[in-house]
């Protein structure tokens, strides 16, 4: 399966974020819970070298936890602090202003001997795009924070939203885009909802996640649209026309809607909490 990818404003979004992170001291990179590793941008790490790093493992709910716990291990052994949550529900968010400050400890205590007392620790949060960084910032934030910063009397500069008095955050956050020089990585960025359909085939995409279906999650396809194994993903498609309906004029079986009905239940979580890959693959 082939697709290109244009990356738009990607240049001019990575020199905002060099910018960005010279004001900060700890990078909050969400990334999806069902596709760790490819939901990153391997640019991040060099961004934010000499930075506290917290990653946080968003869309928990749509993953398996069993792998979410699994992928908390990956990341902590590689010197992260790592939070799962759900920036939709609220799942996770209390959890964050104690390991804010357990991940900058290093910083609070430079400050300390250095005779600063009680400075905030400065956050911003980077992802892909879709992966959730204003419903978490949103969640995270509240109604109670304040804006400082871009007032009348106040100094202009970036807007920063003061969560408590211990911790600020940069109001916007920065993009990140992905980067799939592999094709699989290509993939499930698609499956999951990061590239626009129109770049892709949507039944060619179903396939392939019948495909990933049949092998990871066997018997599931089967039990929600009532549809017998078929391990041809094509014959599977047509079968899940049938079941639900998706008719063209003349009886004929629609394949394309039902290609964008598994889709569309595949990203909202009704085939289950599903995980796309797996700490073992990637090293
Ligand atoms: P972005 O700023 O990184 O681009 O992402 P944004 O917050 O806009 O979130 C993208 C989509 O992901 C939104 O869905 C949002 O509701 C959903 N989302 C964010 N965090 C979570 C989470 O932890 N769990 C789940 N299940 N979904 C999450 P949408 O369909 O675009 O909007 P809406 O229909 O939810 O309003």
């Amino acid at each position: 399966m082939h697709f290109q990818w244009y990356p738009g404003h990607m240049t001019k979004a990575k020199r905002m974020m060099q910018e960005n992170i010279k004001l900060i001291d700890l990078v909050i990179e969400l990334v999806d819970a069902r596709i760790p590793v490819s939901s990153r941008n391997p640019d991040i790490d060099e961004l934010g070298k000499n930075k506290a790093r917290l990653i946080l493992l968003n869309k928990a709910d749509l993953a398996e936890d069993r792998w979410n716990d699994a992928w908390m291990e990956y990341f902590r052994e590689k010197g992260f602090s790592v939070v799962k949550v759900n920036s939709k529900k609220g799942g996770g968010i209390k959890s964050i202003q104690g390991v804010i400050q357990e991940a900058c400890k290093e910083k609070i205590e430079r400050d300390r001997k250095r005779g600063i007392l009680n400075r905030p620790v400065r956050a911003m949060v980077v992802g892909i795009p879709n992966v959730g960084k204003s419903t978490f910032i949103n969640a995270l934030a509240g109604k109670s924070c304040t804006k400082t910063g871009n007032k009348p009397g106040v100094t202009k500069g970036k807007q920063w939203i003061r969560l408590n008095k211990n911790v600020e955050l940069l109001d916007t956050p920065g993009i990140l885009w992905p980067k799939f020089e592999d094709q699989n990585v290509g993939l499930k960025l698609a499956f999951i909802g990061s590239i626009k359909d129109e770049i892709l085939q949507t039944e060619e995409l179903a396939m392939e996640l019948i495909k990933f279906m049949n092998q990871h999650y066997p018997g599931v396809l089967e039990e929600k649209y009532e549809v017998k194994a078929e391990p041809d993903a094509y014959a599977m498609l047509s079968m899940i026309a049938e079941s639900r309906h998706c008719l063209l004029k003349g009886n004929e079986l629609d394949t394309g809607k039902a290609a964008a009905l598994l889709l569309d239940d595949f990203r909202s979580g009704r085939l289950g909490r599903l995980t796309l890959e797996y700490p073992q693959d990637v090293c």
